[in-house]
């Protein structure tokens, strides 16, 4: 499916690396506090592998069932396979920057770390999201804030390239470094009712760091870095010394790391109908 702008973190490895870093009771714990209970029909969009769409349909069935649509064929083809196959539980492909068609009403729709990829148009998608909801269902967005600001101690340069980096990536590529802030005006602009806002660790990092957060910020610095090859000639050594001072960094059990997660939920009103 061609979709109208390329996904930031796209490489042959991002299955395996939002697989790799899902935590099965942090989403759980995040699933219960949007209200995600048995009996519900939830809409996971944005579901890269479909690790998270599995743990929904366990907190819904068996009588619930759970839709995970991504626009990724190569993500939609590997949640299938490894996540798919129950009943409750289909992957489908599609483009969130569109209408939405033909997938029936939602007593919950589930965004996780998908706003962030779409500065500039989050505000529609949230609105165009509210007619896939069932009248008093929830809207729940839920994406990182300072989105790879939060380290202590990092060198100098690397320590004020950071942030520089961050906001060329935002320019690029449509990225939302502070994705999480904004999730509340979102809801409210669209005057749902019942809005309620909770703050979450994603990251929280001190000590020897596991292996799956090594890969997963080596992933994205390499990302990043690789999209953002000529930003770093001002780093002394280029981008490669810049991704090994950052590995040095991460790998130093001295170091702190955290992100905060903002969780915002809505309800759809009553009154106004299905249109
Ligand atoms: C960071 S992943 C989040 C995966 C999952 N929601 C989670 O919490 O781990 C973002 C996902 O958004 C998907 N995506 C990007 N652009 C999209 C679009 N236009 N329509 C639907 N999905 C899209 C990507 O394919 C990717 O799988």
């Amino acid at each position: 499916m061609k979709q109208t702008q390329a996904y930031l973190m796209e490489s042959n490895e991002e299955a395996f690396r939002l697989e790799l870093k899902t935590d099965v009771e942090a989403v759980r714990k995040q699933a219960l506090w949007c209200g995600v209970k048995a009996g519900l029909r939830v809409l996971d969009l944005g579901c890269g592998p479909g690790k998270t769409t599995e743990i929904l349909h366990s907190m819904v069935s068996p009588a619930g069932s759970v839709v995970g649509a991504d626009y990724s064929a190569e993500r939609i083809a590997y949640a299938q396979e490894h996540h798919g196959g129950k009943p409750g539980i289909e992957f489908v492909q599609c483009d969130l920057t569109k209408p939405i068609e033909g997938l029936g009403l939602f007593d919950v729709i589930w965004v996780r770390f998908v706003l962030e990829y779409f500065r500039k148009e989050s505000p529609e998608i949230v609105k165009r999201l509210r007619t896939l909801l069932k009248p008093g269902g929830y809207l729940c967005l839920i994406d990182l804030d300072n989105n790879c600001l939060g380290h202590y101690e990092m060198p100098e340069p690397m320590n004020t390239l950071l942030p520089k980096l961050m906001s060329c990536i935002d320019e690029e590529f449509n990225f939302d470094t502070y994705a999480g802030r904004k999730l509340y005006s979102y809801l409210y602009d669209q005057n749902y009712e019942n809005i309620q806002v909770e703050l979450m660790a994603h990251h929280l990092i001190y000590g020897e760091a596991r292996q799956s957060d090594v890969f997963n910020w080596l992933k994205k610095l390499e990302i990043g870095t690789g999209k953002m090859h000529s930003f770093f000639k001002e780093y002394p050594g280029g981008a490669e010394t810049f991704l090994e001072d950052f590995r040095k960094f991460f790998l130093n059990p001295r170091r702190f790391t955290y992100t905060p997660l903002i969780l915002c939920k809505g309800m759809r009103p009553y009154d106004e109908g299905v249109s």
